[in-house]
């Protein structure tokens, strides 16, 4: 069988935001005939986060960096096409890290078959994909939250935020979310049904963020980190817990700290950083609970979708300019 391939494949690690030439868009035709437990994978749906920026640069993290040449890494949702696994079969949706490719041969042992007709298969990468288990475990397990509790989390309207506060809703907590703009604070507050939502990009906004946290903050469920983190170190309680998932603000640049660190000692408070992969033995669990509060409308899930495989680096920078509500996704 003769495939036609389009990769994308890193070219060079940029300083500062990804650029065009950051990538290369190739058509790598190739002849293919199945071995024995092998499957061909045709990618629908490509997973864009957050984390890919940081899978740019050269050196240690908690997972090795993407090389030159290679195609860029991506949690995916794709179809067989063929199959000679018995765990397979033709027809059968898979999500895995497929990569921001159309095709993909794989011995199925990092591929998840998804069997379900009740929810989009979309919301397998978001709300019951990456953003959702890290969702779930960081604000239950990390930021161990407990009913009556006030929780605010950044990056509100995103894929991970918008999960965040919605599950530390049904727990009873009250949730106050910060996102950008107006219509991404409206729609968390009237949409998602967060207590509140601030709009960070208004002039007034810490004058705002002051008054909404004067009685104090059990959770900061961090996503963005930089001058917001710093702020909301003023305003946690005693014992409260600060939850290091991300720090979108200092993706694209040398990180900067917060200067009101003692705020912890005070406070006798956490700020303690999680990977959503410690928890990959436990996801089954969360499945299932996260798709039971989707499936009795306790939950609502969004995922954006913007189409072509050509389009991937500008579709890829709205992460960072904010023009997407919910979980990015490119359909291939
Ligand atoms: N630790 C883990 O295991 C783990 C796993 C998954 C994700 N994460 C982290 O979780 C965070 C959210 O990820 P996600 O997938 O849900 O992304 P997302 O929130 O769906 O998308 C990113 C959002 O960040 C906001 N943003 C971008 N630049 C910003 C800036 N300079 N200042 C403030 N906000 C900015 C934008 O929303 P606005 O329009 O509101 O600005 C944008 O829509 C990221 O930091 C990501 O790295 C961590």
């Amino acid at each position: 069988m003769e495939i036609n391939n389009r990769t994308v494949r890193l070219l060079e690690r940029p300083i500062g935001l990804p650029k065009k030439n950051t990538w290369s868009l190739n058509q790598e035709n190739f002849d293919l005939e199945l071995k024995e437990n092998q499957i061909l994978i045709k990618n629908e749906f490509i997973s864009l986060d957050p984390a890919m920026r940081g899978w740019l640069n050269r050196g240690k993290s908690y997972i090795s960096p993407v090389n030159l040449g290679d195609v860029m890494r991506a949690g995916t949702i794709g179809k067989i096409i063929e199959s000679k696994n018995k765990n397979f079969n033709n027809g059968n949706y898979v999500s895995g890290w497929g990569g921001v490719q159309d095709y993909i041969v794989s011995d199925g042992k990092d591929f998840t078959r998804i069997d379900d007709n009740k929810v989009k298969k979309e919301t397998y990468l978001g709300a019951l994909g990456v953003p959702g288990m890290t969702a779930y475990f960081g604000i239950l397990k990390e930021g161990n939250i407990k009913k009556g509790e006030t929780v605010v989390v950044s990056a509100a309207a995103g894929a991970v935020g918008s999960i965040v506060g919605q599950i530390a809703k049904i727990k009873g907590c009250k949730v106050i979310g910060i996102a950008g703009g107006k219509d991404k604070s409206d729609y968390v507050k009237n949409t998602l049904k967060f207590d509140e939502c601030l709009d960070y990009k208004k002039e007034n906004f810490f004058n705002d963020l002051m008054s909404i946290c004067k009685k104090g903050v059990d959770v900061y469920f961090d996503n963005v980190g930089g001058e917001l983190l710093d702020r909301m170190m003023l305003f946690i309680s005693k014992g409260a817990r600060i939850v290091i998932c991300g720090a979108i603000s200092q993706y694209n640049q040398k990180p900067k700290g917060p200067n009101n660190y003692l705020s912890l000692l005070v406070n006798r408070a956490t700020m303690k950083g999680m990977v959503v992969f410690d928890y990959a033995k436990d996801y089954d669990k969360a499945i299932i609970e996260i798709r039971k509060w989707i499936l009795e409308g306790k939950l609502l899930t969004k995922e954006d979708i913007y189409h072509g495989i050509e389009n991937f680096h500008d579709v890829f920078l709205k992460l960072f300019n904010g023009e997407k509500i919910g979980k990015l996704i490119l359909k291939i």
